[in-house]
């Protein structure tokens, strides 16, 4: 087999095969086969696509490049989440304890933020002294005794996935349906969970820009995880604009906090709930949605959520002083910068996107794998779109360690932000469910 040919099959529109697939895999983790012929293929998928068999057959061929994890030692449903990424996203932080509450296994591998979008792992890090590095070990006792336990990813979970994404993200190859589910389930796949979850986002602030392709992107991942017997749902959701008010590690947590006390921002919140619910369907810890949602409200009011986050952070080394005063306790900017309405008007854009970017200019992100970051920066958003402003409200809050870096971080969210005489329509906060047997849109 050369890879050459196989380059030459797939830019002229051919199938590849199981085999071809394999031999790819294994021979870019090897470095047989160099990136640029590599590269060569990815943007011949790109173009030509693929088929769902060969998007199964990547997924398997990268799952199978590195340890297969083997959960069997957990007792119950492992249920595991995903979301295929967005700015604003803290969701697992208050997800995870609200379902491990009701009593479901949560067993999660988080990866670090990259580009416009925040990682799970990092704003954990915000707390002082979590440690995602846990002994395989100390992951599967921390699920079994507490039900949740976070852990970054292994260098050795789907390392095919790691090589290839990095080059996809510097051969613009990123945005391929089939490129991005064999990606997300090959992972999800290694980590083990009998269940996933997955939250495929949609809009300005997510690979996919528009909800007919995030439904496309949905039915993938759902086929792929049941072509395996891996059951999984999808729920699409909006990333228009930042999820919450919050972009920015520490005060990503701090807003997480607040949503797992029952002050969170309402969007934040009925996103959990929605999640939350198919969590527990899945686990088979609930009959019905309305049963799920109530029965999760419940543990956020009656503050067992919350008790049960102090109950993680504790498990994985967290000060739990951070987490009962995080304004005390987390890490602070020295900066504080308003940024003002330059004049009135609803507010009818918000380019979540850029507004990742400002947060990433102030320190909060990586623009490369390498780079290190600040915990403590970033900005919360004082309006979201509908929202009215006069001229001279406050749009948003820089959190920043630098004066230069607030004056890109302001320009760049006066650019994002669009406002306009007329309100703009509503978008729905959740657009459907994709399952196995059918999707539900709303
Ligand atoms: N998230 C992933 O894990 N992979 C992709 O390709 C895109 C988003």
């Amino acid at each position: 087999m050369r890879m050459y040919d196989l380059i030459l099959k797939k830019r002229n529109g051919g199938e590849m095969t199981k085999a071809e697939i394999e031999f790819f895999i294994e021979g870019y983790l090897t470095g047989r086969i160099p990136d640029y012929q590599a590269s060569a293929l990815l943007m011949a998928i790109f173009f030509q696509k693929m088929t769902k068999r060969e998007t199964a057959d990547l997924t398997m061929a990268m799952a199978r490049s590195g340890e297969m994890l083997d959960l069997s030692g957990i007792e119950g449903i492992k249920v595991d989440k995903h979301s295929t990424g967005g700015v604003g996203d803290k969701v697992s932080l208050i997800l995870g304890p609200m379902v491990a509450a009701a009593g479901v296994k949560v067993a999660k591998m988080s990866g670090r933020g990259l580009g416009h979008t925040g990682g799970t792992i990092d704003k954990l890090e915000s707390i002082p002294g979590f440690s995602v590095e846990l002994s395989k070990e100390q992951f599967i006792n921390n699920v079994n005794r507490i039900g949740l336990a976070i852990a970054g990813q292994t260098a050795n979970l789907a390392p095919a996935d790691k090589k290839l994404y990095a080059l996809r993200d510097t051969t613009a190859t990123v945005d391929n349906v089939s490129l991005i589910a064999a990606s997300v389930m090959s992972k999800k796949i290694a980590s083990g969970a009998d269940k996933i979850l997955l939250d495929v986002k949609t809009g300005s602030g997510a690979f996919m820009k528009t909800v007919e392709d995030s439904f496309a992107l949905a039915r993938e991942m759902v086929d792929i995880g049941a072509g395996v017997g891996r059951e999984t749902v999808a729920v699409i959701s909006d990333m228009e604009q930042p999820l919450g008010y919050a972009v920015g590690n520490a005060l990503e947590v701090k807003e997480a906090i607040a949503t797992l006390q029952g002050n969170g921002p309402k969007d934040l919140y009925e996103l959990c709930l929605t999640l939350g619910a198919n969590m527990l369907l899945l686990a088979k810890k609930a009959s019905s949605a309305e049963e799920a949602r109530a029965r999760l409200q419940e543990l956020v009011e009656k503050g067992a959520a919350f008790n049960k986050f102090k109950e993680f952070v504790a498990a994985q080394g967290g000060d739990i002083t951070a987490v009962e005063s995080p304004d005390n306790c987390l890490p602070k900017a020295r900066l504080i910068t308003e940024v003002k309405a330059p004049k009135a008007g609803f507010i009818a854009k918000i380019n979540a996107e850029e507004i990742g970017f400002a947060s990433l200019v102030l320190g909060a992100g990586r623009e490369t794998k390498e780079s290190s970051i600040d915990l403590a920066v970033g900005l919360v958003l004082h309006k979201k779109l509908g929202d009215y402003a006069q001229a001279g409200d406050v749009l948003a809050v820089i959190h920043s360690n630098d004066p230069e870096k607030t004056k890109l971080a302001e320009k760049k969210i006066l650019q994002a932000i669009e406002l306009s005489a007329n309100a703009p329509g509503k978008r729905p906060l959740i657009f459907g469910v994709v399952t196995s047997s059918g999707s539900k849109t709303y």
